[in-house]
């Protein structure tokens, strides 16, 4: 009897691509046929970055593709959103493949899971009359329950009905959720004004086809956030989804990771290493940059820091930067970084916050120094630092820096209170007991799983 076939669709940016390949990766170990589909841009970088192509042919992760409307590089680089062109364009091809695929002998999808973000392949799943339905959210719950409280949120004055933010303030939607600036909403931190309705509307739509789903899951843990569940119930945790998937392949990683520097990672004493990383779109202006590297250096302790090609274009080292900081130092354009973070010599994590990031940190019991820049980094901070209490933030100088004073002060108070570390063990010890036989995530999975094969 051929296995149930389940089609996979995230949303085309690194931080959703990567967990919703954990999450395939982990159905298939149970026996589904997964196939996995990125847009055309998109599966183009995951090849190069491959360096065993026999994973494309894997029997049960099959990588495709299809167009996701943008047709050149100045198109993806102009002011066209890329959200506009998935919606435009992206359901009539997905519609298409799934149903070449249903034609294919024993290949028919029986079941469908998009990233919540996706809400245009829900739609899809609906016209199709696709028998189960699952959206996949990567982020935080608490992010989720914000967006479902738009409503809320227009009906207290704080947004206008297309999400142009009237009142600058703290927004905390319960006590032991994480407080946010209403300035750092999703949608109103990126951009200019009329970028952020237009992911405000994408928003509203997602959010209103994915409480149309059979199941709404979410790569966290009831731990992490018990009120955020209690407040939406139909999201479900089922993370963190991590594990040893992503060991011996990078399928799903857009660039080549750069594997030599776990042994220099084995030459350091245990939690000696600073390793820095600002995830996959994150970039410096040219003030920024030095004050970190000179922040790095004048700390004295041995460093790790991921420096994408594309995150300092241009922007020089401080002079001399590579001969001072000598091996206590080491750079890369694009590390390991779950193995990274699980290397005994790791101290703390220096990090932009997205949610991978945080999960990645927190499942290897590793205190944050937190760097937010955009989307949900802000709400994912906050948890780091106010609620679960391992972690610190950086302030501001009046110019809007973080100088390397900053830096150095609080990386030293980090390292210099024991009771960071201790925390972060213990937040460690639940999400790894949740995954575990007995755990919550893992009976969801499970019963996630037997309803899937049903
Ligand atoms: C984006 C948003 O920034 C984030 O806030 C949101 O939650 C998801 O989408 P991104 O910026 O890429 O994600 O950050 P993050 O969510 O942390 O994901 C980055 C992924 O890339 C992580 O899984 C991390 O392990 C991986 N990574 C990062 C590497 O494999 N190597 C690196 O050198 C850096």
């Amino acid at each position: 009897m051929s296995k149930p076939h389940i089609i996979a669709i995230p949303f085309p940016a690194q931080g959703h691509v990567m967990p919703l390949m954990e999450f395939s990766q982990c159905l298939a170990r149970h026996g589904f046929k997964v196939t996995f589909v990125n847009t055309e841009h998109i599966h183009k970088q995951i090849v190069n970055a491959i360096s065993d192509e026999s994973y494309i042919r894997h029997d049960h992760v099959h990588l495709v593709s299809i167009p996701d409307g943008l047709e050149s590089q100045e198109e993806r680089n102009g002011p066209r959103l890329l959200s506009e062109a998935i919606q435009a364009v992206m359901h009539q091809n997905l519609e298409d493949l799934i149903e070449k695929l249903n034609k294919e002998e024993g290949a028919k999808i029986t079941c469908l899971i998009a990233d919540e973000s996706c809400g245009w392949a829900l739609e899809v799943a609906q016209k199709l009359k696709i028998a189960r339905v699952v959206a996949f959210w990567p982020a935080a719950a608490a992010t989720l329950v914000l967006n479902f409280c738009i409503p809320k949120l227009i009906h207290e004055g704080i947004i206008e009905y297309d999400g142009t933010v009237l009142k600058s303030q703290m927004v905390q939607l319960a006590p032991k959720m994480p407080m946010i600036k209403s300035t750092n909403f999703v949608w109103a931190c990126t951009g200019n004004s009329s970028t952020q309705k237009i992911l405000f509307q994408f928003m509203e739509r997602t959010t209103k086809n994915a409480k149309l789903v059979d199941w709404l899951v979410c790569n966290s843990t009831y731990e992490m956030e018990p009120t955020a569940f209690a407040l939406e119930p139909q999201i479900l945790p089922i993370g963190p989804l991590l594990a040893s998937s992503r060991l011996g392949n990078s399928a799903g990683s857009l660039w080549p990771t750069d594997s030599t520097c776990l042994n220099w990672l084995d030459k350091k004493p245990p939690c000696s290493v600073i390793y820095v990383a600002f995830g996959s779109t994150t970039v410096f202006n040219q003030t920024q940059f030095q004050e970190l590297a000179l922040a790095l250096e004048l700390s004295n302790r041995p460093f790790l820091w991921v420096v994408r090609p594309d995150t300092s274009d241009n922007i020089p080292y401080p002079e001399g930067y590579h001969d001072r900081v000598g091996s206590n130092g080491l750079m890369v354009s694009w590390a390991p970084q779950q193995n990274v973070l699980a290397h005994p010599s790791i101290a703390c994590f220096l990090s932009h916050c997205g949610w991978n990031s945080t999960m990645e940190g927190v499942s290897n019991g590793v205190p944050f120094l937190c760097w937010p820049y955009f989307a949900d980094q802000f709400i994912n901070e906050s948890y780091i630092c106010d609620v679960w209490e391992v972690g610190l933030g950086f302030d501001k100088n009046e110019s809007g820096i973080i100088t390397q004073g900053e830096i150095k002060n609080k990386i030293e108070h980090l390292l210099g209170d024991k009771d960071f570390k201790a925390r972060a063990s213990k937040l460690k010890e639940m999400a790894m007991t949740t995954v575990k036989e007995g755990g919550q995530s893992n009976k969801i999975l499970k019963n996630l799983i037997e309803w899937i094969k049903s």
